[in-house]
């Protein structure tokens, strides 16, 4: 027997970070020593990209760079848009986007560049180029004609124009970019982590990613945004939330968009979030965004109250998204075009001091045993 097995490598810290710091004791993220409510109020979201790669936030001169050299790595190629017409379009999205991500590095002839200045191009180009391989995906399934990056508009009107061919009011726009913020970044969870352990072999930074994609999907982890939007349609009105949540907690039902493996008591990003939601909602002022702010906010108190148990960013970011009028699908892969800064500063951090990722495991299969030949078994 080894030492004792941490199952889900609960409570094990495996390296150092630089990047951001989660502090479950008091519910709070930072980013580079920022608390993330403050970014995602003060900040623009391409300010927040900037700081999570280069360490500092941009002065006005540095953000102006930034945002021209994402601009310029804007513009998916003509094989990609050929490659999304081909794939399977009953996937999930998040199957497309990783093979689209996939195909990006094997296209690319720098891909096994892993110096310091060759995984930031290669960063900036994926950052600048994802938007439109998840908007075009989604036209595509629409059976609509991909709309092709913009280099006028900022990296958040420019996604919604991809999308729908227009940009929607600034409230809107600002609910959007503060989830990018929000959603950037988070340490040690199972995509950065996967997409480390990639890194940590000397692989290339398009398959960490690609893998980090594959783990994002999953509904324990960013698949919860798309899980919460489909249980709130099966609440279907804030009248029957209450008795809702009380007959799934009866049922030991798990209840997308609440719980977390490190903050107990509450998700630090929640209420900036569910703040920018709310605004939406007035702005949108719909009966249906009504409802749907109602019934998250009855679901919240019923299950703090019975459990103790809080909503995670994904509670309110569902919601959110499906109000500006993204299809459930697509939720996933939303989060994947803001978590592309906060993987990526990990691959960097892990080359710039590697150690190959490999641990132990408890062998609890049959005692060892001989060989018998075929004719004799
Ligand atoms: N619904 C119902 N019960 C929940 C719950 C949820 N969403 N999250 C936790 N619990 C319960 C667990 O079943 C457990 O109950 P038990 O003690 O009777 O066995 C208790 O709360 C403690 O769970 P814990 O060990 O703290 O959870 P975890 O760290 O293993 O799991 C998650 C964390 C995120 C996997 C889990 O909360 C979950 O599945 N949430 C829903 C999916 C989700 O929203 N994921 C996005 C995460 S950002």
């Amino acid at each position: 027997m080894t030492d004792e097995v941490k199952y889900g490598l609960a409570g094990v810290v495996a390296d150092d970070t630089a990047v951001s710091k989660v502090m479950p004791e008091t519910n709070s993220l930072t980013y580079r020593g920022y608390a993330v409510q403050d970014l995602a109020t003060k900040c623009r979201w391409e300010e927040v990209a900037y700081l999570i790669w280069n360490r500092e936030l941009p002065t006005g001169a540095q953000l102006d760079a930034f945002v021209a050299l994402e601009r310029k790595e804007r513009g998916i190629s003509a094989d990609m848009v050929k490659l999304i017409r081909m794939l399977n379009p009953k996937a999930h999205p998040m199957d497309t986007l990783r093979t689209a991500v996939s195909f990006m590095g094997q296209a690319d002839n720098t891909a096994e560049d892993s110096s310091p200045a060759g995984l930031y191009d290669k960063s900036i180009r994926m950052f600048a180029q994802i938007p439109e391989i998840v908007a075009a995906d989604f036209r595509v399934r629409n059976g609509k004609e991909p709309i092709p990056a913009t280099k006028d508009l900022g990296f958040c009107e420019n996604f919604f124009h991809m999308c729908f061919g227009k940009v929607p009011a600034p409230e809107i726009v600002k609910c959007f970019d503060i989830s990018m913020t929000l959603y950037a970044e988070h340490s040690f969870n199972a995509s950065t982590f996967t997409a480390r352990t990639i890194a940590s072999s000397l692989s290339d930074i398009y398959s960490a990613v690609t893998g980090g994609i594959g783990s994002l999907k999953g509904p324990l982890h960013g698949g919860a945004n798309e899980a919460v939007m489909h249980l709130l349609m099966e609440v279907g009105s804030a009248d029957r939330a209450e008795a809702w949540m009380l007959q799934a907690l009866k049922e030991k039902r798990n209840i997308m968009g609440f719980g977390h493996r490190v903050y107990k008591k509450g998700d630090s990003r929640v209420p900036t979030m569910t703040d920018a939601f709310r605004k939406m909602v007035d702005v949108i002022g719909t009966k249906e965004a009504k409802e749907y702010w109602e019934m998250s906010r009855i679901l919240d108190d019923v299950m703090v109250r019975e459990k103790g148990i809080y909503p995670n960013l994904d509670f309110p970011t569902g919601p959110a998204y499906y109000l500006m009028g993204f299809e459930i699908p697509i939720f996933t892969p939303i989060f994947v075009i803001s978590r592309i800064t906060g993987w990526t500063a990990h691959v960097m951090e892990q080359r710039a001091a590697n150690k190959l990722v490999r641990p132990l495991s408890n062998y609890i299969g049959v005692a060892q045993r001989d060989v018998v030949p075929i004719e004799r078994r």
